[in-house]
């Protein structure tokens, strides 16, 4: 599936920058979303989506008939902008109008599936080194957990991931690494694929799972251990969202994950401990059977999981 090394695009995005998900209900998003551990701003029929940990916008909800992806933002550096706006031409990038609504200015395009993609210069969201992870148990003759009463609760930090199904895996996969110059980081026998940044990025950034059509399945929310992950699902249970898949590891990518199923058939994962992938580092991709690298461990994955919700 991967491109050979010699064949490989110059230039390479950094980040998702946000994107924006269109949803029937922005009632029901703000509960859910809420609940996540969201700040939200509602602003001009649009719902803003931050972290504590900063004011970046990292999604925006806006109303729509049915659950879809409206566009997804990509960040890249100044001076790459030009060479890689046409590198996504060169790679057979179909140059849109801007979305409806759209208040961000760069270069509008569609991949190959007919998602909307906008090129930007913007920050680098993406992380640029492996964040120390923390000491889940205390020291020596301490209590390691909070007593319950005590615990913070579960809030994202940044955005980590989001994957799509595709009707075409090998098509899409392709594209990004021409166009976008992204690189595979694994792949399981064509179901399932993910692609990193090569400027340092978690394992995955954009990922792309075989369905028949394309769709919205779930975007990763990076938070800081395991406990906070299981915390989240428990404070999303108590909310009212109880379908979902986790507490579990996964082996691709090695996060912790809980992913808690939206009113609309997608999923929002907390996510902790994912692999880094350092700048210019070549991560050794590998194909690998889905019986054997979907989860290290945790609950079976429920019948509804893999659904493609969007038609
Ligand atoms: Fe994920």
């Amino acid at each position: 599936m991967t491109s050979s090394t010699a064949d490989r695009a110059t230039f390479g995005v950094h980040s998702i920058d946000h994107f924006t998900l269109e949803v029937p209900s922005l009632a029901e998003a703000t509960h859910f979303l809420t609940a996540f551990g969201f700040a939200l701003e509602a602003q001009a029929g649009q719902l803003l989506l931050r972290t504590p940990a900063s004011n970046h916008i990292w999604a925006r909800i806006r109303e729509g008939a049915r659950k879809r992806l409206a566009y997804l933002a990509l960040n890249c550096f100044a001076d790459d902008f030009e060479p890689l706006r046409a590198q996504i031409v060169q790679a057979g990038g179909r140059v849109a109008a801007a979305a409806a609504q759209a208040t961000v200015e760069g270069f509008w395009f569609e991949d190959p599936d007919g998602n909307l993609l906008l090129l930007r210069v913007g920050e680098k969201t993406s992380p640029s080194y492996r964040a120390k992870p923390r000491l889940v148990a205390g020291p020596a003759r301490t209590r390691g957990a909070c007593v319950r009463a005590e615990a913070p609760p579960a809030r994202p930090q940044r955005l980590s991931h989001v994957l799509m199904f595709t009707p075409d895996i090998a098509r899409v996969v392709s594209f990004y690494e021409r166009a976008l110059g992204m690189r595979l980081s694994d792949g399981s026998a064509g179901i399932v694929a993910f692609l990193h940044g090569r400027h340092g990025s978690d394992h995955h950034l954009i990922a792309f799972a075989q369905g028949d059509a394309k769709g919205w399945h779930h975007s990763a929310w990076d938070v800081p251990d395991v406990d906070v992950v299981g915390i989240g699902k428990m404070q999303m249970q108590q909310a009212g969202y109880t379908q979902g898949w986790g507490v579990g590891r996964h082996v691709l990518g090695s996060n912790y994950f809980q992913y808690v199923r939206d009113p609309w058939g997608s999923y929002w994962e907390y996510s902790a401990d994912i692999d880094f992938v350092p700048p210019g580092f070549e991560w050794p991709s590998g194909d690998h059977a889905p019986e054997n690298s979907l989860y290290l461990w945790g609950p079976d994955v429920p019948a509804y999981f893999f659904e493609n919700t969007e038609h």
